[in-house]
């Protein structure tokens, strides 16, 4: 057992297992998802009794973050103190590919609040994006993504995954590092906004992230489907 980066006491973290190098970019906690850990806190996003789904989780710091404090309002020292049963958590599946779920089901079960998780624990779950977003609703309230616009080739499978979580009207809140070397602007100018309404709600010039709000556009995404199924 290790504890987590100094970044990650902030945010009431207890500890998090660690799997070595064979887990590649999903062992790391990324930058891209403190920025979203603060954002959700300094704007006081309300997590709480929402359905919120994660994708590219890795260490699952966001998703089970959100699942800890319900309302993210609610101060890491309201965490301590208070009895976390009286805030419903965000009703919260984590998910990422198959050989990352050993990690996140440890690091869900090694930061369990000492009140037990508010709402239900956190589900962890594989979700290849482009594969299995079919086997998922589409229902939910919030859809979470930390650092996971840096592989060119997987930006339509992951804006097929999103649209379909999106159908009935789910927020998407997407950290992004701004990468040149991945073209991840491309991935918002050319791949999302050909579906999606797309709004840059926070920019870090220092880190070079940026925190992106996105809803399906139905009209958008009716006329992206005729034109593929043409
Ligand atoms: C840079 S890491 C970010 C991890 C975490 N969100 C964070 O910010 O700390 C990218 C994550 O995306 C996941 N990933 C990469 N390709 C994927 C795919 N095709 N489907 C689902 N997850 C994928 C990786 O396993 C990894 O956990």
């Amino acid at each position: 057992l290790v504890i987590l980066p100094r970044e990650c006491a902030p945010f009431g973290f207890q500890k998090c297992l660690l799997f070595g190098a064979n887990l590649g970019v999903a062992a790391p906690v990324w930058e891209a998802a403190l920025h979203l850990c603060r954002y959700f806190e300094d704007q006081s996003v309300e997590l709480r009794g929402r359905r919120v789904i994660e994708l590219g989780a890795g260490t699952g710091v966001v998703g089970i973050l959100a699942a800890r404090l319900g309302s993210l309002k609610s101060s890491i020292f309201h965490l301590r103190h208070m009895t976390l049963c009286c805030l419903p958590g965000a009703e919260m599946t984590i998910t990422d590919l198959p050989l990352a779920l050993p990690q996140l089901r440890a690091n869900v079960s090694a930061n369990v609040p000492p009140a037990g998780w508010p709402s239900a624990p956190p589900a962890v779950l594989p979700l290849c994006w482009g594969e299995d977003h079919l086997a998922f609703p589409s229902d939910w309230d919030l859809v979470l993504c930390a650092d996971i616009v840096y592989l060119p080739e997987t930006y339509p499978l992951l804006v097929e995954t999103l649209a379909h979580l999106c159908k009935n009207g789910a927020v998407v809140y997407l950290s992004s590092k701004m990468r040149r070397e991945h073209r991840t602007q491309s991935f918002y100018k050319e791949h999302l906004q050909s579906r999606f309404d797309v709004e840059l709600v926070l920019r870090d010039d220092k880190q070079n992230n940026n925190i992106y709000r996105e809803e399906l556009n139905k009209r958008l995404d009716r006329k992206q489907f005729l034109f593929t199924t043409e």
